[in-house]
């Protein structure tokens, strides 16, 4: 970009979140514009998005529907509170989203990110308990490898423990399930894991321990993403819902990542025919566009707070300035319009077997241990040892980067998750240049 002269100083006063700031800096990547299924550089390099953004541009970039219902916005009302006040477009959106939800999810509450969106869904899951007279259910459970996303709640149900180290004790009463993972079974499974439905029994054993009318909530990305692609065996999340059904348990879908399209439908709930208590949702809520998450609750849960509320009294205490934002709720409304308008989740679908099959094509490739996809995600694996397969991974990144294709090392897993509107060539295009990276390591 002509205008921005990049120097060492002009780079020192933005501390980058998940970045390694000091390497960034010494070598920095500059994007400055964005198109359908590219991003492009301040040097002119041209990127294939690989991964959606971060796993939030279904629609692909700067779609002009959305683009256009954000400038609109901005003139008419730039912002409305929403405490004891509201704008049309919260309300519109809201009941446009609960139409397309799973049956019984009826009501869904504002946020503004996804960190935000599973704090407020673990919230609800106690001011519902709470409201019921069943205060003394305070426990969470998430699982091993899980990723929630940041604030205190959200990190303190996740399961990856390098992101815990530097805050201490976090929330106390979080427990954790054991992850699905299990590659001596399961290895190169193409879409679901045939193995593994037990692993959900694991829960029933922790209840055991800790006393099932202690649990509020138990909380589980269906497919866990930022660990690096972890899809459920045939079977888990059927039995994870019927034990918490049994005994008494909010159950949660963190659908930050597999909500609007994902995998095919409009939530991982509906792929898999298991409806949660909460669904978490943010990302391709707006496309990307503007920051906006939420939380899909059942009607009972609404009921409960509605109903055992005081006269007068706020429902849920609990709620952000941004909440329901009029810029977000224009986004999100013209995100919706073109996920359902314009086919976006049936290209998804339909494209799912070819996406599987060239993810697969990788197998026979050096250093591959594993394949896992679902949907329009994927993640290969390499190197048995996580040191050695990180840095293949970040090598593999390099390459493809220098080669025109953005792709996401996360450990030793080579991430991917593209708009959902990529053609067969960026289908291609993605995974032979993955290839050459992996035969040139
Ligand atoms: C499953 C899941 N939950 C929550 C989050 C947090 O979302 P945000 O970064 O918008 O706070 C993420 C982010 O990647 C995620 O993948």
């Amino acid at each position: 970009m002509d205008t921005l002269q990049l120097n060492a100083n002009s780079l020192e006063s933005y501390w980058m979140p998940f970045t390694v700031n000091r390497d960034f800096k010494k070598k920095p990547q500059i994007v400055t514009g964005a198109s359908g299924m590219y991003y492009s550089m301040s040097d002119g390099h041209r990127l294939l998005d690989g991964i959606a953004g971060l796993w939030c541009v279904n629609a692909g970039h700067g779609h002009p529907k959305i683009v256009e219902a954000i400038q609109k916005q901005a003139a008419q009302l730039d912002f409305a509170s929403s405490f004891g006040f509201g704008h049309p477009l919260a309300f519109e959106y809201a009941s446009r989203l609960t139409s397309i939800a799973p049956e019984g999810l009826d009501n869904v509450f504002f946020t503004n990110s996804g960190s935000e969106a599973t704090d407020t869904a673990l919230k609800l899951a106690l001011a519902y308990h709470h409201a019921r007279g069943q205060g003394h259910r305070q426990r969470i459970i998430g699982r091993q490898r899980g990723y929630h996303g940041v604030g205190f709640g959200g990190l303190s149900a996740a399961g990856m423990g390098p992101h815990k180290k530097q805050f201490g004790m976090l929330l106390p009463g979080a427990a954790h399930m054991p992850h699905t993972h299990d590659p001596a079974r399961n290895a190169f499974s193409l879409g679901q894991p045939a193995h593994g439905a037990e692993i959900a029994d694991e829960l029933e054993q922790m209840l055991q321990t800790y006393d099932p009318s202690t649990v509020a909530a138990v909380i589980v990305e269906p497919v866990a993403g930022s660990t690096g692609v972890l899809v459920p065996p045939v079977g888990y999340l059927e039995r994870l819902r019927e034990i918490c059904t049994h005994h008494g348990i909010l159950l949660i879908f963190d659908e930050v990542v597999t909500g609007f399209g994902r995998l095919g439908h409009p939530f991982a709930a509906d792929r898999f025919g298991v409806t949660p208590d909460l669904i978490a949702i943010a990302k391709g809520m707006t496309n990307g566009a503007v920051p906006m998450g939420g939380v899909i609750t059942s009607g009972k849960i609404h009921e409960a707070l509605m109903g055992n509320a005081a006269q007068g009294a706020v429902e849920f205490s609990h709620g952000y300035t941004y909440s329901g934002h009029p810029l977000a709720s224009a986004a999100a409304l013209a995100t919706l319009d073109v996920y359902l308008g314009e086919g976006v989740l049936e290209h998804a679908a339909s494209i799912e077997p070819l996406w599987q099959e060239r993810a697969h094509g990788a197998k026979e490739l050096p250093n591959v241990v594993d394949i896992r996809n679902l949907g329009l995600l994927a993640g290969i694996e390499l190197g048995e040892d996580v040191v050695t397969g990180k840095a293949m991974a970040k090598k593999v990144y390099d390459h493809c980067f220098e080669r025109g294709v953005l792709i996401r090392p996360v450990a030793n897993t080579i991430v991917l998750s593209p708009p959902l509107v990529i053609s067969e060539t960026e289908i291609d295009m993605l995974f032979s240049t993955i290839g050459a990276a992996l035969r040139s390591l």
